[in-house]
């Protein structure tokens, strides 16, 4: 049990943090694989991992030996020294980046601490890149998400967030799809930013061919590809990155989340090796010994798992059960979309799925909401059979409590 019951943690909460978030009414004190147990002793499925971070679920012993590995020995030096974890997990995301494919050019990482600072550095490669020839253009999707740095923000290509920070810098072009892409090129087009899976966009999976198809045009033009894989990358697709789902080869590739399974960091991966000098780019915690010390043993687990295709029975099977909910509840939802174990179903409006959050809450399955009224699904990527079980029993005790008309069909 808590040290401190929900109501006391929630209001020191109200009393004392800036309120920037729209906090569900619970709060967790443990957790082990996808289960989480709140300050009630309630035990919930966690079909989220923390919007995709958990990727070995809670509490994994891979992680919890490397962690106490570096609290033991060093957890923080600086960038001023060398740091054997972090040469490492820059070479073995190099090494799996680079499996079986025809990609000859030599990669290299920098770590950041999160998501909008991986970008961030790829937007400062792409700048410093085309600062020769005065080209600084960045072009992003029509409901992308990039982070919330002032940068990032401009970068994504959503305008509710734009709302209150301006002025943002300049340079960064919006395109309505991928096909308007081309139209947006200009002199100035530095670059082309985009997630293969939007994310926070619907958990919309880009075409594949229209991918490859503009990966050619830009190579032609000599404008960079950079693929923000923050959410998609570290095996969510299924392969350390979606950029191989796609068999695409850009320039930079930018991660975080499942990276460190919950440690802070954020790489960013580049055939571009000599645009940076020393004294370009840094950061005072980026790959440190503890988080790039994490990286190695979920990395390490993960690519087990994908070489045991224990990562492609549990991708199949959450799909198996993602199509039956389909099927009995054509009323709630309409279609399956997104790649590999980043997920969801799309519901028919935007009401339904406010209340199907709720109430799966009461239900204790934790489940996302994405835009364009999809329903997200980010389990952690060692989610066992038994769990995924579970959790789609709650989810379908859920969904019969919702107040629509949602006569499940009669499937025999
Ligand atoms: C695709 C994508 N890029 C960037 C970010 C920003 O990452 P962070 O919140 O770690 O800065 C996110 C976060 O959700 C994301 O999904």
């Amino acid at each position: 049990m808590a040290k401190h019951g929900f109501k006391a943690i929630q209001a020191l909460d109200k009393a004392y943090v800036l309120h920037t978030y729209a906090r569900a009414n619970v709060a967790f004190v443990k957790g082990k694989g996808a289960r989480l147990q709140d300050t009630q002793g309630k035990d919930y499925i966690d079909f989220g991992s923390g919007i995709g971070v958990a990727s070995l679920g809670h509490s994994p012993k891979a992680l919890q030996k490397a962690l106490k590995k570096s609290a033991k020995t060093l957890i923080h030096t600086s960038n001023l020294y060398y740091i054997e974890p972090q040469a490492k997990l820059a070479a073995r995301l190099v090494e799996y980046y680079k499996r079986g494919s025809s990609d000859k050019a030599q990669w290299r990482v920098f770590f950041g601490n999160s998501g909008a600072e991986a970008n961030e550095c790829a937007i400062k490669i792409a700048r410093k890149f085309g600062e020769k020839s005065g080209r600084y253009k960045i072009i992003t999707l029509d409901s992308s998400f990039h982070g919330r740095t002032i940068a990032t923000l401009k970068a994504t290509g959503q305008d509710k967030f734009h709302k209150h920070f301006a002025p943002f810098p300049d340079g960064f072009v919006r395109a309505k799809n991928l096909a308007d892409i081309p139209n947006k090129i200009d002199s100035q087009t530095i670059a082309v930013l985009l997630e293969l899976v939007q994310g926070e966009g619907g958990i919309n999976a880009l075409d594949k061919k229209q991918v490859q198809d503009l990966a050619k045009i830009l190579k032609e033009q000599n404008i960079l590809l950079i693929i923000d894989e923050v959410q998609s990358g570290i095996y969510r697709s299924g392969e350390i990155f979606a950029s191989k789902v796609y068999g695409i080869e850009p320039d930079v590739i930018t991660m975080a989340k499942g990276l460190a399974g919950g440690v802070p960091i954020g790489a960013c991966m580049t055939r571009l090796v000599d645009v940076f000098e020393s004294g370009d780019h840094g950061s005072t915690f980026g790959g440190n010994f503890l988080s790039t010390n994490a990286g190695l043993a979920v990395l390490k687990t993960l690519e087990k798992m994908r070489k045991d295709k224990v990562l492609d029975v549990a991708i199949k099977y959450f799909h198996t059960k993602l199509d039956s909910v389909l099927k009995h509840y054509p009323a709630i939802f309409s279609k399956r979309v997104g790649l590999g174990l980043m997920c969801g179903l799309q519901v028919r409006n935007g009401e339904i799925l406010t209340q199907i959050i709720s109430v799966c809450l009461q239900h204790r399955v934790l489940v996302l909401r994405s835009g364009g009224n999809v329903l997200r699904f980010l389990p952690p990527l060692n989610i066992t059979k038994g769990e995924i079980d579970e959790g789609f029993v709650r989810l379908i005790h859920a969904l019969k409590e919702l107040k629509i008309p949602q006569k499940p069909k009669n499937t025999k």
